[in-house]
């Protein structure tokens, strides 16, 4: 399985992707370290801040109200956005197409 990422100048990644990962650990494990991701993954940080294609919004499902209160803080919320930490990989997210967030 792959995902797609769009990264802040704009250039398209593909990146191996495997169920039991969040979207969240394949972007770093594909070393686009600009997705800073600081908390780990604890839903915490906001540094994981992506915007999920609108084809493939009715696949990944909207932000949770957790998601949302950290996420409508940023400058840089829209209706697509998501903490790709809180979104688990699996195979039916394959070829997923997410953009990292301008930093806030
Ligand atoms: Fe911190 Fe996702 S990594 S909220």
């Amino acid at each position: 399985s792959q995902i797609i990422v769009t990264d802040r100048a704009g250039t398209d990644h593909t990146l191996d992707a495997r169920p039991g990962l969040s979207v969240m650990e394949i972007i770093r494990e594909g070393r686009l370290d600009e997705l800073l991701a600081l908390c780990g993954g604890a839903c915490s940080c906001a540094t994981c801040h992506v915007h999920v294609a609108q084809a493939d919004l009715p696949r990944t499902g909207a932000a949770t109200p957790d998601e949302l209160d950290l996420l409508d803080s940023s400058d840089h919320f829209t209706p697509s956005s998501r903490l790709s930490c809180q979104i688990p990989f699996t195979a039916a997210l394959d070829g997923l197409r997410v953009t990292i967030a301008p930093e806030d």
